[in-house]
């Protein structure tokens, strides 16, 4: 059976090419990282992962800790295992997951390297743990205590997303379930493409997508990015029990290397476009909105290609931090 250019189809990643060529998202997981002056000791979950050298950069922050990339991705996923092997990154854990279904129970098989934290203070008083539900996000149940239940395990300190979000279309279903595996107090912190990100390139994009050469791989096409304001996140954060640090739209400079560069960027990450044609020309497809792009926002005088990114930052804390945390 060959599929319909209509049907809504899964992005299939090429790890490595995106490994070698995503220096530009590498460079703003660094500055998220900056931003959580880690001690060293905190357990990390990393949501949309990737290739996986972002997540090691983290593990390498907290040597006295274990962090766990998760993504949708089967291609990603496989490559991050292969390229960080368990036996050299011992506090480094990878696993294929939807961001839109985490859940405590997700994370049990990692016990070994990734210890449960110790009960938390009122549950040694017997006191009971308020949890958010998956059934209703707005009024957290009450939860029995403990283990084997799948969900007496708050176990990560921060959760951590870096130029991933913007490809999940329920951001409340990701709360709800990062919620979940949140110590009180854990941190949430995510960068991810937000309202009026790369309009320029949708404007090179569009017009190419309509031509008679491409327009019937393109027919029926839903939306494939969510670029979210802080508007949506500051309506959102506290029905999940979170507390807004901070969420700003940060305008970024993205800049390639010629057409080259660009065109690379393309092939590597705007695959729910580039992918819907057919692999024989899909070159040429990338090509014609390069030139595209090019004619409107000319190289600099060093033959850089610059692109206006708008990045959704969020910074936030569930339920009130303890005293005396890093945050
Ligand atoms: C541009 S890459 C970012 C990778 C990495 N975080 C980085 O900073 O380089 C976007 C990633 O989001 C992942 N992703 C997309 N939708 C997802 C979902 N629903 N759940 C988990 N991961 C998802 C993709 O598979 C891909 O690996």
């Amino acid at each position: 059976m060959t599929s319909s250019p209509t049907k809504k189809k899964d992005a299939v990643w090429n790890a490595a090419d995106y490994a070698a060529n995503s220096v530009v998202q590498q460079a703003w997981a660094r500055e998220l990282i900056a931003q959580l002056h880690l001690r060293g000791d905190e357990h990390i979950l990393d949501v949309g992962c990737g290739d996986g050298k972002v997540t090691a950069e983290i593990a390498r922050a907290v040597p006295r800790s274990a962090v766990i990339g998760v993504d949708a991705s089967q291609q990603m996923i496989a490559f991050a295992q292969k390229t960080f092997p368990a036996k050299k990154f011992p506090n480094l854990k990878f696993q294929i997951a939807d961001a839109r279904e985490i859940q405590p129970s997700m994370f049990d098989n990692h016990d070994a390297v990734f210890p449960p934290s110790p009960p938390q203070k009122e549950e040694r008083a017997g006191v009971r743990r308020r949890l958010v539900s998956s059934s209703n996000p707005i009024t957290p149940t009450l939860s029995p205590l403990g283990r084997g239940e799948g969900e007496g395990l708050q176990r990560f300190d921060v959760i951590f997303s870096n130029a991933a979000l913007h490809w999940v279309d329920d951001h409340q279903a990701f709360l709800r379930g990062v919620a979940s595996v949140l110590k009180p107090g854990g941190r949430l912190i995510v960068s991810c493409g937000g309202k009026g990100n790369a309009h320029d390139v949708f404007l090179a994009l569009r017009p190419e997508m309509r031509l008679k050469r491409w327009r019937e791989f393109f027919r029926k096409m839903p939306a494939p990015y969510f670029f979210y304001a802080p508007e949506d996140y500051e309506k959102w954060l506290p029905r999940f029990g979170f507390k807004t640090q901070s969420i700003i739209l940060a305008p970024k400079d993205a800049t390639y290397a010629g057409r080259d560069g660009f065109a690379t960027w393309l092939r590597t990450t705007w695959l729910p476009y580039t992918q819907r044609v057919p692999e024989s020309s899909r070159e040429e497809f990338i090509a014609a909105v390069t030139e595209r792009y090019v004619a409107k926002h000319p190289l600099d005088t060093d033959g850089k290609v610059h692109v206006r990114m708008v990045r959704l930052e969020i910074d936030a804390v569930l339920g009130a931090p303890a005293s005396g945390t890093a945050y």
